[in-house]
């Protein structure tokens, strides 16, 4: 493997093949909930971008993507538990059952202020799709509707996630090791 960082090092948890046979059943099964019902992917950036590119070629429906980039986390990998809205949608959810996509539900901060935020502004229904969870670090509970993979609280990075913008290109995810630690 090509992507490789000084005093870092990577190990596969949840492989290309496992990925792609869940995100195609949670498709299956968001196409079937939905029905026809036309619905609003809100995705949100930067880490969800990949597993939402995936994700949408495998839904039947009627639907529009969206985007928008939170930060919770800084550079580091320690959460500061302040969430902002640092680019918001393009256009308004009202009346529009929206799906959050997301690429992992960590403390539930993140997303447990999404929800809310978003179930404000009058859309028809809103639900989560999150690709990884961690339950062992949660803080707030999070209604997670669709869920791909429950991990152990270890870091991980690849297929979109990353760690100080490094490893979202890795077609895995992976648990990431530092050498110094
Ligand atoms: P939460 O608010 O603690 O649930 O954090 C959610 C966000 O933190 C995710 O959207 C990720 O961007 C980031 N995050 C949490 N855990 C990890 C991890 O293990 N690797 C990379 N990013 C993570
Ligand atoms: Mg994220």
């Amino acid at each position: 493997m090509a992507v490789t960082y000084p005093g870092e090092h990577t190990e596969v948890l949840v492989s290309a093949d496992q990925i792609t046979h869940k995100v195609q059943q949670l498709a299956h099964r968001i196409t079937l909930d939905y029905k026809d019902r036309p619905l609003v992917l809100v995705v949100i950036l930067k880490g969800a971008y990949v597993f939402a590119a995936d994700l949408i070629r495998y839904i039947d429906l009627p639907l529009h993507v969206d985007f928008m980039a939170l930060s919770s986390y800084g550079p580091s990998s320690r959460t500061s538990g302040v969430v902002r809205i640092q680019n918001d949608l393009n256009d308004s959810i009202e009346g529009q059952h929206v799906l959050i996509v997301e690429d992992i539900v960590d403390t539930g901060l993140t997303l447990n202020y999404l929800f809310g935020h978003l179930k404000a502004r009058g859309p028809a229904s809103v639900r989560i799709c999150a690709l990884l969870d961690k339950p062992d670090r949660r803080m707030v509970a999070v209604p997670v509707h669709y869920k791909g993979f429950e991990i152990p609280n270890e870091f991980v990075v690849g297929y979109g996630l990353d760690f100080a913008e490094r490893y979202r290109n890795l077609p895995y995810v992976a648990v990431l090791h530092r050498d110094a630690e």
